[in-house]
């Protein structure tokens, strides 16, 4: 069974959070702790903290335990104002917290930042912290327009960086693709690891049970990651 995994998406806003409370949520109906990280997060602005709070809400209410705000999220990059963001980004930090989670619960899922090759603020992606700690790596895939040239992308991408990919989840986040079925067709046969989850268009998916969605048995034939 997975001991950590890195979540990243096909782009922004794909779902990553929604996936990884759903893996939180079948971890932990399966018996573990486990518990969601957040390394880096953004906002748009230091008075519009909202969206990113939310977020971090999300994991903490998901996760076995209640962590400080603080834990589940060492950093916050704001975006938006007319210079760059100076915080720095101390990669040392992400790594002591990760390896505090790690020996305290059975799983902790990670949250990435955008997509796999998104900019921090020093202009380095996120992909070079998760190659560091050799995180293997999940991709949600949102599925709409433009989903399989991405999906394909990044699945390439993280196996350049040579981490392990153990898999993808299909997010329904368009309710009107006609197409849906033949996309999850097509990227089941071109994704070169197992679809681990298919989460359908729900309205307050923040709201629900999704450990229905997500297939650990998969998972468990994979060896131990650590
Ligand atoms: N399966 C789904 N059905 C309906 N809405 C979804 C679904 N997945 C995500 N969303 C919505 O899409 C938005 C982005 O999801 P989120 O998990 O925050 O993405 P990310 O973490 O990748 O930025 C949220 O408003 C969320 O409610
Ligand atoms: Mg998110």
């Amino acid at each position: 069974m997975l001991k950590r995994f890195f979540i990243t998406g096909t782009n922004a806003r794909v779902g990553k959070t929604v996936v990884a409370r759903a893996f939180l949520q079948a971890l932990v109906k399966n018996g573990r702790s486990a518990v969601g990280y957040k390394p880096v997060a953004r906002t748009n602005s230091a008075k519009q903290s909202g969206g990113y709070q939310k977020e971090i809400d999300l994991l903490q209410s998901t996760s076995s335990v209640t962590l400080p705000a603080d834990i589940i999220n060492p950093l916050v990059l704001c975006e938006g104002g007319s210079s760059e963001d100076d915080t720095r980004m101390d990669y040392h930090l992400l790594s002591d917290r990760l390896a505090q989670l790690g020996c305290q619960h059975d799983s902790v899922a990670i949250e990435g930042c955008s997509g796999w090759r998104s900019l921090m603020n020093d202009r380095r992606p996120l992909s070079d912290w998760v190659i560091k700690e050799q995180l293997p790596v999940l991709i949600v895939v949102g599925i709409q327009d433009g989903c399989i040239n991405h999906a394909q992308l990044t699945a390439q991408a993280i196996m350049h960086d040579g981490l392990p990919l153990i898999g993808w989840v299909a997010n329904r986040i368009n309710p009107c693709m006609a197409n849906y079925a033949r996309i999850i067709d097509a990227l089941s046969q071109v994704l070169p690891c197992p679809l681990l989850g298919e989460i359908p268009y729900l309205s307050r998916p923040e709201e629900r049970d999704l450990s229905q969605y997500i297939d650990l048995a998969t998972n468990t034939l994979l060896p131990a990651y650590t």
